[in-house]
């Protein structure tokens, strides 16, 4: 692995929350491997990320359009020794500081989890350390109690408080959850078909875009306009908190079949922008429904959280920083960089696992499907 494919996010102290009182946090090391990132992070209960690794396996992806999963599991295996031993380094701790092991056990791609798990009981059984298997939706769906941002990615002052209705929308998944506590998540809705994330990179790769779609679209999409095509809101008629995507992406290709093109940058900002507005229109929609379902209205949270990879744009945050605020709710998302996978988000996982004292006490087989509600 060369150097440069390392990204160290140098991060150093984060304080979000006041320190806690006693003389020495809780210190865990996190593995996550779940797709097309390599990462590991050093991070303590007092809300600070020590070290933080996330090698990205994108450019070997890229020519082939999306995530190739033999290909995926064989560059974790290549890459996590190093990215596992350069953050330990790199947070100026010996193994000996570590008080826990956490890493992904699912879901996701299989090969790669059992890269990053198998790696993370090593550590564990020669070391004795306690071990947390975690889910990475819940690493996702937690990151923001590490430290959360307003729409803009500002940082904000406090890590977000239970219960709290969250927007999970990431390559794999697109689900509200009403979030009471640590493993006590509430299925508000969900998409009947495509995720979010998939949709951004389904458009982006008919429009020769690359991949992934998400980052490119949204980069377009601020030049376009949102009402230049009409692209279809699909169950925004109807009762409910579901989704569908794949009307919109169908419309997408229906449209470019008949139009082949060549099309130039402002035909391609356009169809950006008009396609995120759909999906933006969709997730409030959605969300508006949420806030009204009995099982919400009796948990009344008072925030309103957006994570996981499509988290990253900054259309949909806004929109979603508006309704909270229509709502009287708080808004919050995490920094942009703890949005998609990372270390840093299994790390905290763990320690609010393990807080818990939810540690692993027999042998745990990675899940390559494991939904949030049965953790
Ligand atoms: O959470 P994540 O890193 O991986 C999964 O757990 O799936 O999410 C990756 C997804 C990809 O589909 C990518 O296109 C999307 O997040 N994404 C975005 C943006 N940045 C990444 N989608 C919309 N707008 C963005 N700015
Ligand atoms: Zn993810």
């Amino acid at each position: 692995m060369t150097d440069d494919k390392i990204i160290h996010l140098d991060m150093g102290t984060h304080t979000a929350v006041a320190p806690e009182s006693d003389a020495r946090a809780t210190v865990c090391l996190g593995i996550e491997s779940s797709c097309d990132e390599t990462s590991a992070a050093i991070v303590d209960s007092n809300h600070n990320i020590l070290a933080h690794i996330i090698y990205s396996q994108i450019p070997e992806h890229q020519k082939y359009g999306g995530v190739v999963p033999e290909l995926a599991a064989r560059a974790h295996i290549l890459a996590i020794d190093a990215v596992v031993s350069e953050t330990l380094t790199r947070s100026g701790l010996t193994m000996a500081d570590i008080d826990v092991i956490a890493a992904t056990a699912g879901p996701g791609l299989i090969g790669g989890v059992l890269v990053g798990w198998m790696a993370a009981t090593g550590i564990a059984q020669s070391t004795g350390k306690p071990l947390v298997a975690v889910n990475h939706l819940e690493g996702h769906a937690l990151v923001p109690r590490l430290i959360s941002a307003s729409a803009s990615d500002a940082t904000q002052n406090v890590a977000v408080e239970f219960p709290y209705l969250l927007m999970l929308a990431s390559g794999g998944h697109c689900q509200i959850l009403l979030v009471r506590d640590v493993g006590k998540y509430e299925l508000i809705g969900q998409t009947l078909d495509d995720s979010a994330g998939e949709a951004f990179d389904k458009v982006s790769k008919m429009l020769g875009l690359g991949y992934p779609g998400g980052p490119v679209v949204d980069a377009r999409a601020k030049c376009g306009n949102p009402n230049a095509f009409k692209f279809p809101r699909p169950l925004c008629d109807k009762p409910g908190c579901d989704f569908s995507f794949s009307g919109i992406k169908t419309a997408a290709r229906v449209f470019l079949d008949k139009n082949p093109g060549p099309h130039d940058d402002g035909f391609i900002n356009d169809f950006c922008a008009s396609f995120q507005a759909s999906v933006v229109d969709c997730i409030i929609n959605r969300l508006g429904h949420a806030m009204q379902d009995e099982r919400v209205v009796m948990v009344a949270p008072k925030t309103l959280v957006v994570a996981g990879g499509v988290a990253k744009n900054s259309a949909i945050r806004h929109a979603m920083e508006q309704l909270a605020a229509a709502h009287q709710m708080t808004f919050a998302a995490p920094p942009m960089n703890l949005c998609t996978d990372n270390g840093a988000m299994i790390a905290w996982a763990g320690l609010e696992n393990y807080a818990r004292g939810r540690v692993v006490s027999e042998p745990v087989a990675p899940r390559s499907r494991w939904p949030l509600t049965e953790v």
